[in-house]
């Protein structure tokens, strides 16, 4: 068993300490030369600079009270209109900022669940409609507050299908949520028309905007094609926008906004028989990063309408670039017609396999997304990949010749672990098995677990029964399904 990490006894002097961060650091990819293709939404050293300053000069304030901290409390109202305005919401438009994503959206089922029991106490076992591309973060939630989701299948171009929708809505559903734009494919679901059925059958309307709230009003402004995703559209109740991701601030910032007040008050909790005093929370969380809203405001006020509107349009150039040189490769093809930054190809037919050819890539230095149903790759074009997109194609027309060359390649590797996951049919046990890494991941009586932690970078291999059963479907892919149709 390896050592326990204690607190170190004496503490250590600033400069070691932040000479020792420098160094974890090397370990890890090297985003800012444009080798990661999501996470990290970056501008430039200058705009850095600023959240950094922004988000000290507001590092010890604790936004839990918004009564005690009345600069906090301007710049949060501040934040929530610019974004209402954005999105084309009236005077009526209201919200609240949260830590991020899966907040707003946890938030949001958490309210429509709150105002379904008011209003509809006849609903005992609250339902939630989508489509299969929504964000997990819904089923999370869903999860946690016991609610059911269910979900519809996405067309061939991978948007949401109002008519598949509509098919699923009965007297239990509480909420329709759809994407604008979905992360897998960024592809936009039809939202007037999926507003016009929850009009029609007096159901909420939830738009995650999370990754598109930020940059699809500006991609409409640059002239590109966007059908109208925001508050314009009757029928959509409430919109969740990541000011961390296309706003450009700080990580754990997202806005939360609803049509009207008769939404959001069912999101604030009261309780009122606490010994520590009247205790009233209008998100989630309790503690709130005063630093987090002070550079989101901060991001806003410094890159101005035409900042977004010039760093969209450098963006939107670069992903038309990667379109057009992805679309001169005859192996690869782009599923659905990605509407922002947000592109996915695939290999047609999966030859070469498309995992072998993320695995030769990733051994070049790049830091992939992965995906399944079909298996692909996804890449969001940020800014600090605008200066390495050349290098990538490269690097991928290289891959495919190397997996063209080497069929053999898929059974090793993570092509090997990915195809396996993506293959294996019964996903109960895909789902033991991803809980079991995390279980290992954080499993302490375990050998070495920082020493391995600081060594692999690769997901570590199946069960043997994993493995078998990988050989097996493959065999039949191969030769079993033939057998059985001649
Ligand atoms: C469409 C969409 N919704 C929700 C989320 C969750 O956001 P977060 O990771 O900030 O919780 C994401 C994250 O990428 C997203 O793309």
């Amino acid at each position: 068993m390896s050592e326990r990490i204690s607190i170190p006894a004496q503490g250590r002097d600033k400069d070691t300490i932040l000479d020792e961060l420098s160094k974890l650091h090397l370990k890890d990819i090297s985003w800012k030369a444009g080798r990661a293709w999501s996470m990290v939404y970056y501008v430039d050293d200058a705009h850095q600079e600023l959240l950094t300053e922004a988000y000290s000069s507001f590092f010890s304030e604790n936004y839990l009270n918004p009564f005690a901290f009345q600069s906090l409390k301007k710049m949060e109202l501040e934040v929530i209109q610019m974004t209402a305005n954005l999105l084309n919401g009236d005077e009526n438009v209201t919200g609240t900022m949260t830590s991020g994503g899966t907040e707003s959206i946890f938030l949001a089922v958490y309210t429509y669940r709150e105002r379904a029991r008011k209003v509809f106490p006849h609903i005992t076992e609250p339902e939630i409609v989508t489509s299969d591309s929504i964000h997990p973060a819904f089923e999370k939630a869903a999860h946690i507050l016991n609610i059911k989701v269910k979900k519809a299948p996405i067309d061939a171009e991978m948007r949401a299908q109002p008519q598949e929708l509509s098919k699923l809505i009965t007297r239990n559903t509480i909420l329709i949520a759809a994407s604008a734009p979905t992360y897998p494919h960024g592809a936009l679901d039809p939202i007037v028309e999926i507003a016009d059925l929850a009009l029609q059958k007096k159901v909420p309307f939830h738009v995650d905007c999370c990754i598109g709230g930020f940059l699809l009003p500006w991609v409409e402004k640059l002239g590109y094609p966007v059908d109208l995703f925001d508050f314009r559209v009757p029928g959509v109740t409430s919109i969740s926008a990541d000011a961390h991701k296309f706003g450009y601030g700080a990580k754990g910032a997202s806005v939360l906004l609803y049509r009207n007040m008769n939404y959001l008050k069912h999101q604030f909790y009261i309780a009122t028989d606490w010994p520590g005093g009247i205790y009233a929370s209008p998100t989630l969380m309790g503690s709130r990063p005063g630093g987090a809203i002070a550079a989101t405001w901060s991001a806003m006020q410094a890159l101005g309408q035409d900042g977004y509107l010039q760093i969209t349009q450098e963006i939107m150039q670069a992903t038309q670039e990667i379109k057009k040189a992805l679309s001169e490769i005859p192996e690869i093809s782009i599923l659905g017609t990605p509407v922002m930054n947000i592109i996915t190809y695939t290999t047609r037919g999966n030859q070469p396999d498309i995992f072998v050819v993320a695995d030769q890539l990733e051994q070049k230095g790049w830091m992939l997304d992965r995906q399944q149903l079909p298996n692909s790759i996804h890449l969001t074009v940020m800014r600090q990949n605008i200066p390495v997109i050349d290098t990538y194609i490269e690097d991928l027309k290289a891959s495919i010749l190397f997996a063209k060359n080497n069929p053999g390649e898929t059974a090793k590797g993570n092509a090997a672990l990915y195809g396996l996951m993506a293959r294996i049919p019964f996903r109960g046990m895909v789902e033991q098995n991803v809980r079991k890494i995390f279980e290992d991941l954080y499993d302490f009586s375990k050998t070495s677990l920082v020493e391995e932690a600081e060594t692999s970078s690769t997901l570590p291999e199946p069960p043997l029964w994993m493995g078998l059963l990988n050989r097996f479907l493959l065999w039949w892919g191969r030769f079993g399904n033939k057998k059985l149709k001649s």
